[in-house]
């Protein structure tokens, strides 16, 4: 046996167990909880720190952040707990984690909290207090205020709706295309969650009356569409040796003007290997290139929406027109 070997490991029992005991029972608080909100997104960002005033580690630790974000103007409620797992070193300090809500954050305030413990141990740290991000509160008063506005939606996705009305007015109705919904009471900021129905267009009118605006709706659109699916049967192929033109199925494509408009489909051809772009177009879908000094080609065709994007690969030898093999 080398001679460093046994000393290192007697050393090391008492040395090593403590250690290991020492991070059993740690508790990394984190502290300095911020929240920072990108309203046109709904998105939240919440960033904290955790403490490094234990001595007791100086490797990775596998820590959980349990986290809850709640609404404080609707009783509360908890909309979310998540744990978020990370790797706590001593050069990484600083964590981060963002979070799409389905309420606008103009119509409820959005409150976090935060609390951790070291993945192996059984003890939380305290909780946070509660941070709030920008909500009705920053609102004037003395306008009425309505959202989302001007949004596209995935079809089958939950969408929340709020009215605001001036100061000592109130919501009476909602308009979601042509459905009325009455909120309870007399409220002066009222929400609605629903699932706009299959049949409705890809454009629906979103808008409320209040208790003051007599027969005056006051409304914007939202907009409805899907994502885009992977494109099918795409093939290439070359006649003169000189242009090669590729021919794709879109599939399901939602056309209306307004779509065209606030959420067209896209489709991109490109080079695997040199991420070269042979076309980008809008509408077709065809696409034709001059042919290279190559004579294998692998192409990508994405297909993309402001909702989400799909991809197809194509291998094909242009001396053997039809190609090689298609793979997902
Ligand atoms: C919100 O996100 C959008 C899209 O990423 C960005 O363009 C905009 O600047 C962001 N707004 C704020 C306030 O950060
Ligand atoms: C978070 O992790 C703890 C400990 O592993 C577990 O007891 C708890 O159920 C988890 N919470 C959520 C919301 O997943
Ligand atoms: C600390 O953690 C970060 C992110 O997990 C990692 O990139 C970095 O290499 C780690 N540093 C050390 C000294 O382990
Ligand atoms: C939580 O806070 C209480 C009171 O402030 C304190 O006594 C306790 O030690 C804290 N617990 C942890 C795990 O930090
Ligand atoms: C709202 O109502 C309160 C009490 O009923 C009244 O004092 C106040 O002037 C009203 N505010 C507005 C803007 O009408
Ligand atoms: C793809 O091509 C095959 C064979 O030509 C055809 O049966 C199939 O319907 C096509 N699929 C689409 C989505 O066009
Ligand atoms: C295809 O192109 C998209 C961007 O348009 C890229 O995100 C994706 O990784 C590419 N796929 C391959 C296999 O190159
Ligand atoms: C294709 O044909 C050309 C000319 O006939 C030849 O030079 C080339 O090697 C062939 N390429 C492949 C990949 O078979």
């Amino acid at each position: 046996m080398d001679r460093w070997i046994f000393p290192t490991i007697l050393l090391c029992i008492p040395l090593c167990l403590g250690l290991l005991q020492n991070q059993g029972n740690q508790v990394f608080e984190p502290t300095n909880l911020r929240i920072y909100s990108n309203d046109s997104l709904q998105q939240l960002l919440l960033e904290w720190d955790v403490s490094d005033d234990s001595e007791a580690y100086n490797s990775q630790i596998d820590m959980i952040f349990n986290i809850q974000v709640r609404l404080r103007e609707e009783n509360e409620k908890i909309i979310l707990n998540v744990n978020y797992t990370t790797v706590l070193n001593k050069s990484r300090q600083l964590h981060q984690w963002g979070f799409i809500s389905e309420v606008p954050l103009q119509c409820a305030t959005h409150e976090a909290r935060i609390r951790s413990k070291v993945m192996s141990s059984e003890i939380w740290s305290n909780w946070s207090y509660w941070v709030a991000a920008e909500g009705p509160d920053a609102l004037s008063d003395a306008t009425i205020h309505f959202f989302p506005k001007h949004k596209v939606f995935e079809r089958g996705s939950k969408i929340t709706f709020c009215c605001i009305a001036r100061k000592n007015q109130s919501v009476s109705v909602f308009i979601i295309h042509n459905n009325l919904k009455f909120p309870e009471g007399d409220r002066q900021r009222a929400l609605l969650t629903l699932t706009p129905e299959s049949s409705f267009p890809s454009r629906i009118r979103f808008g409320c009356f209040f208790s003051d605006s007599g027969n005056l709706l006051i409304a914007t659109y939202l907009y409805l569409t899907r994502q885009p699916v992977k494109p099918q049967n795409l093939s290439c192929e070359t006649e003169d040796m000189i242009n090669i033109k590729c021919t794709w199925d879109p599939g399901y494509v939602e056309k209306t003007e307004y779509l065209e408009k606030v959420c067209p489909m896209e489709f991109i051809l490109s080079d695997v290997s040199s991420g070269k772009i042979y076309c980008s177009t809008k509408f077709k879908n065809t696409c034709s290139f001059k042919m290279g000094n190559q004579f294998l080609y692998n192409v990508n065709l994405t297909s993309r929406n402001c909702l989400g994007q799909k991809h197809e690969q194509f291998r094909f030898d242009v001396n053997n027109s039809g190609g090689l093999s298609t793979n997902s």
